[in-house]
């Protein structure tokens, strides 16, 4: 378990974020929470402090260089070392390719994709000084099969696992493994608003006939993040009930 790591968890305040900030805090984690405003980066911090845990609030766009060499600065300054990175910020902007706009495409790939680039670059200078690390990036199951309507999205995910195969190679020689966590579909607020019909269609490609959770997810990651998953790099973990294997 990752007692006294320093954990960097970008997109910490909210959804799946803020379910592995609570489960890495929850197993002894010291908790660096990165995400775009204020407001919901304090109050997911002063959540996890409420807990007992040390965490920290960082404000900052994973897709400006300076922001991303700031947070890991911060970390390092607050808390000496850096020893979990979560790439796990991420957007959506759906639509047919036809249709699809630059910027639609640019905003997912630029957020998705080189924000987690910026990220695993900064945070390598401190970890390959520590000779130890662990890295995950949260990928997708659509980025594992393709999704109509998801072009972008899809693209960003499937580069987000050739990023962590080829970030594995090149960093495994320093102890640091890098792997990514794929989720299949999972409840949020989002899927909170959808009707019980479309839920239960949903369920029913799902083998396990339910949609996953948050903590789902976070159970996976806590486990990557572990002293027990140090033989693991270059893995793409599906935490998706069975609906693609
Ligand atoms: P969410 O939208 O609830 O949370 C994403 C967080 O990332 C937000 O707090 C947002 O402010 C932050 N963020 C967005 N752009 C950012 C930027 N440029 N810099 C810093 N922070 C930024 O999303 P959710 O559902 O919790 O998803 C988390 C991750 O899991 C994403 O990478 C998503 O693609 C992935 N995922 C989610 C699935 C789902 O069903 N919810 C399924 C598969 C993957």
């Amino acid at each position: 378990m990752p007692k006294g790591k320093v954990a960097v968890i970008t997109g910490a305040s909210r959804g799946i974020g803020r379910s592995i900030a609570l489960e890495l805090a929850a197993r002894g984690a010291v908790i660096v929470a990165v995400d775009m405003d204020q407001v919901s980066t304090d109050a997911v911090v002063a959540e996890l402090q409420a807990t007992g845990a040390k965490a920290l609030a960082v404000v900052g766009n994973v897709t400006v260089t300076a922001d991303v060499e700031r947070m890991f600065e911060t970390a390092v300054e607050a808390f000496g070392r850096v020893d979990i990175l979560v790439n796990n910020a991420g957007i959506t902007r759906d639509g047919m390719l036809m249709r699809m706009k630059d910027e639609d495409w640019d905003a997912v790939l630029s957020v998705n994709l080189k924000g987690a680039f910026l990220c695993t670059r900064a945070v390598f200078k401190v970890m390959s000084k520590q000779r130890s690390g662990r890295i995950i990036n949260i990928a997708s199951v659509v980025g594992q099969m393709g999704n109509a309507g998801q072009a972008n999205y899809c693209a960003s995910k499937a580069g987000l696992i050739g990023l962590t195969k080829s970030n594995a190679r090149e960093m495994a020689k320093r102890s640091i493994t890098v792997n990514a966590v794929a989720p299949g579909f999972i409840a949020t607020a989002m899927t909170d608003a959808l009707s019980d019909k479309v839920r239960a269609e949903l369920a029913a490609q799902i083998p396990l006939e339910r949609l996953g959770s948050a903590d789902d997810i976070a159970n996976a990651v806590v486990f990557l993040a572990s002293e027990s998953s140090g033989y693991i790099t270059g893995h793409v973990l599906s935490v998706n009930g069975g609906m693609y294997m």
